[in-house]
């Protein structure tokens, strides 16, 4: 399969997305990847939105509430394991809403915590005093009295600022953006509430409780383990509970990603960003007739595209969470398949 070159990538695509005026937003985890292997013919599946030159023809976008890695670097990841090519500006992940906060921190100290390389994500939406959680933990001695006990793979966050220990110590943390799912439960809920309840200097006992962001709040997901895995969610839950025993004031935070209306009104302008890319001939207003949300979470990713309202149109897998013979009794979507190669057949020839 040829893959083209970006400058060259979307060129095709506004002629015919003017005329066929629709597009879709793929869900990552339990409808194209278990894991990091595809599923239900996600490959084929997303070739036929190509043509034989490899140019978009049909504008799509994935719409993940995972995340860890910069939307450049995961971009590449898709393109290696689905073997089509994907733009950086096709994947949106939970974290992405983050950079519209970089001018409230932009030079203020923030913890990144989650899998990946959560403080390589935020420096690039631009926030400059980024530290990651295993970076940040590292500063102080005893902070998480389990440590010895644990072989952890601390340093993958390839992403390390020049800056002494004394530096990080004597300021405030303004804000915790959980990036990603974290990998170390245990020692990552010591550290947050040792941020959230002194006002950001662990260790003492002063200030209001720093902003604290979650990218999504997923109870659970698919992964390659026959049933779901705790998410976000969960994690969150925990953090909540242990927080609001040992603290006078409830945890405030804020979640983004889907089920959140605000992620599809986004995805929207993302996918007619797309449609109508600088390298096509038309680059006047787009509108689209249909829009359809493929998912395998009911809760999150039909609910979402239910409330999103038009254009959305729901498809739901059972390559994922969701594993009924019926469509689901409290968010049932406008068509249940089994595999996201059947959602893009039935689209296909819906459109034709
Ligand atoms: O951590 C990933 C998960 O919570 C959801 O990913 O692609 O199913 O939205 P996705
Ligand atoms: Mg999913």
């Amino acid at each position: 399969f040829n893959l083209r070159s970006p400058s060259r990538f979307f060129s095709n695509i506004s002629p015919e997305s003017n005329r066929s005026s629709f597009g879709i937003a793929f869900d990552i985890d339990g409808v194209i990847l278990l894991g990091s292997s595809p599923v239900g013919g996600s490959p084929g599946a997303l070739r036929r939105l190509y043509d034989d030159s490899g140019a978009l023809k049909i504008p799509f976008l994935f719409l993940t509430n995972g995340g860890g890695l910069p939307e450049s670097k995961r971009a590449s990841e898709m393109s290696r394991l689905l073997g089509v090519h994907v733009s950086p500006l096709q994947v949106v992940q939970g974290h992405s809403p983050f950079r519209k906060l970089v001018n409230r921190f932009e030079n203020e100290l923030v913890v990144a915590a989650g899998k990946g390389e959560p403080a390589a994500v935020m420096s690039n939406y631009g926030f400059k005093n980024v530290v990651s959680m295993d970076e940040y933990a590292s500063y102080f001695d005893n902070i998480d009295p389990l440590a010895p006990y644990k072989k952890l793979m601390f340093g993958q966050d390839g992403h390390k600022e020049l800056r002494s220990r004394e530096n990080v110590l004597s300021q405030r943390v303004q804000a915790a953006f959980i990036v990603s799912d974290p990998v170390d439960w245990s020692r990552d809920i010591q550290v947050l509430c040792d941020i959230l309840r002194t006002g950001g200097l662990p260790g003492k006992e002063i200030g209001p409780q720093p902003h604290l962001y979650f990218a999504s709040d997923d109870l659970d997901y698919q992964t390659a383990f026959p049933t779901e895995r705790l998410g976000m969610g969960a994690f969150r839950i925990a953090l909540e509970s242990i927080f609001n025993r040992i603290h006078d004031n409830p945890l405030e935070y804020t979640s983004f990603g889907k089920p959140n209306p605000f992620v599809f009104k986004n995805a929207e302008d993302v996918l007619k960003e797309i449609a109508t890319s600088p390298h096509s001939s038309n680059q006047g207003s787009h509108h689209f007739r249909t829009l359809y949300m493929i998912g395998d979470n009911p809760k999150i990713d039909i609910r979402g595209a239910r409330q999103a309202g038009t254009p959305w149109f729901s498809i739901l897998t059972r390559t994922g969470v969701f594993k009924g013979k019926d469509n689901h009794a409290e968010f049932p979507a406008d068509l249940v398949v089994d595999t996201v190669e059947e959602a893009v057949d039935f689209i296909l020839t819906r459109e034709s």
